[in-house]
């Protein structure tokens, strides 16, 4: 089989390294990948959200199966338009995709199906938020209504800070036609909780679940990055928790987009606060997350394409989707400054032991060389028997990696362990 995964990231090499697992795949192609993925896939230099030359390359060179990774081509439609083309593909169609593509669609069907989230009210235009940001208590939260690259939500401490994001929204446009409309919503406290579910609209199954960790420096301080670190599984989800959501979000969720005529085929991120109120809903995200996908693949026994395919042929049921019961942990390292700015162009060494830990997200072949060209430049997964060890493997393996500028958190897992000698 030929396949294609469209992205570019740490995510999209997890997921081509877990499709080549498959006896059957013969050739994998990645648009447009990175220097790192070339290793395990043929890159071609397409953009991501070139859904005609997308179809185009996947008609010509007889895809037999294509993954939509990223969010931007899924809102825009990439998999109604290789589906229509004859290529089955995993991801949802663009009318499902608007979960993730539009935050007033989401807290909306929530509000409507009585699926438990933060309190918010959308807003069309800045002078009406601003009015009602006098009668909210701090801090808040005012969100992008479209997709802003993971930047559009601002946790506002104070009314001032408030009214600034709201005009930069709205009037300053620092996100584009992604700000025309903005949520503000209730500021939720608790443990954080990624869990990603394959569904095809009839069934559901949740993956094992993960942590991330947002912010660029260690302690979670810092500005919020792309992620700079995951664990999985997640020990705040208990298996009490997990039962809850079950019941109270993700099969609630899968059955509100097929009454809205969106079913939703693909992967199904959410995003969750366990708060003192039970579970709530943060985020959908109509993708695998990044860098959960590079935690959360590793500790799939089943065959990542099996699945997917069944997913895409409705048929998730027949299928089996186990996870091991052993724990990783996934250290992202970056070009120092990043979010902000970095430096590129470094020679990036990968000891050969090391390299089927890794995933890349941001470099490229320069003269021969693997050389860094992204904030984040990339993971390295470990999975052990116990948390603990494999986050102490993460980072022996990540001190094999060397890079000019290199920078990563110290703490990933942190919390997790504490969490888990709490329990006990
Ligand atoms: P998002 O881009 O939607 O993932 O949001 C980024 C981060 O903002 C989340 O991971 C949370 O840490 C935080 N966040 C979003 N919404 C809320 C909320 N209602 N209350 C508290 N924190 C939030
Ligand atoms: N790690 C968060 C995301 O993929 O959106």
């Amino acid at each position: 089989m030929k396949i294609l995964v469209i992205g570019n990231g740490g995510r999209e090499h997890a997921i081509i390294k877990a499709i080549k697992k498959n006896k059957d795949v013969e050739k994998i192609y990645a648009i447009a990948g990175n220097g790192g993925i070339a290793a395990d896939a043929e890159c071609v230099t397409i953009g991501v959200k070139d859904i005609e030359k997308i179809v185009e390359f996947a008609v010509a060179n007889k895809i037999d199966y294509a993954v939509v990774a990223p969010d931007d081509p899924l809102v825009l439609g990439a998999v109604d338009a290789l589906s229509e083309a004859g290529i089955p593909c995993f991801g949802p169609n663009k009318n499902a995709a608007i979960i993730e593509g539009s935050k007033v669609f989401s807290k909306d069907l929530m509000k409507k199906y009585g699926i438990p989230t933060a309190k918010y009210e959308v807003f069309t235009e800045a002078e009406s938020a601003i009015e009602y940001l006098k009668t909210c208590d701090f801090p808040t939260v005012v969100k992008a209504d479209g997709l802003a690259l993971g930047k559009g939500v601002i946790i506002a401490q104070s009314y001032d800070e408030a009214v600034d994001a709201v005009r930069s929204m709205m009037e300053d446009k620092v996100f584009g036609k992604s700000g025309d409309n903005i949520v503000i919503e209730e500021f939720l406290t608790g443990p954080e909780v990624s869990v990603l579910s394959f569904t095809d609209g009839k069934t559901l199954v949740p993956m094992i679940s993960s942590m991330d960790h947002k912010r660029a420096r260690d302690n979670d301080e810092g500005l919020n990055t792309g992620g700079m670190g995951t664990v999985a599984p997640n020990p705040y989800y208990t298996e009490d928790i997990a039962k809850e959501c079950m019941e109270t979000i993700f099969m609630p969720t899968m059955n509100a987009m097929n009454a809205e005529g969106r079913t939703f085929k693909g992967c199904l991120y959410f995003g969750l606060m366990l708060t003192p109120k039970g579970p709530k809903v943060i985020e959908y995200n109509c993708r695998f997350g990044d860098p959960e996908t590079q935690v959360v693949l590793p500790l799939l026994k089943s065959d990542l394409l099996t699945v997917m395919q069944a997913v895409t042929e409705e048929r998730l049921d027949e299928v089996n989707v186990e996870f091991s019961n052993g724990a990783a942990c996934c250290v992202i390292m970056a070009s120092d400054g990043y979010p902000t700015a970095y430096e590129k162009g470094y020679e990036i060494t990968i000891p050969a032991d090391v390299a089927d830990h890794v995933y890349v997200a941001g470099a490229e072949i320069k003269d021969g060389k693997l050389v860094n060209s992204g904030g984040r430049v990339l993971g390295v997964t470990a999975v052990e028997d116990d948390l603990r060890t494999a986050i102490k493997s993460a980072y022996a393996l990540t001190e094999k990696i060397h890079f000019a500028n290199a920078y990563y958190r110290k703490d990933i897992g942190k919390r997790a362990l504490a969490a888990l000698t709490e329990e006990k």
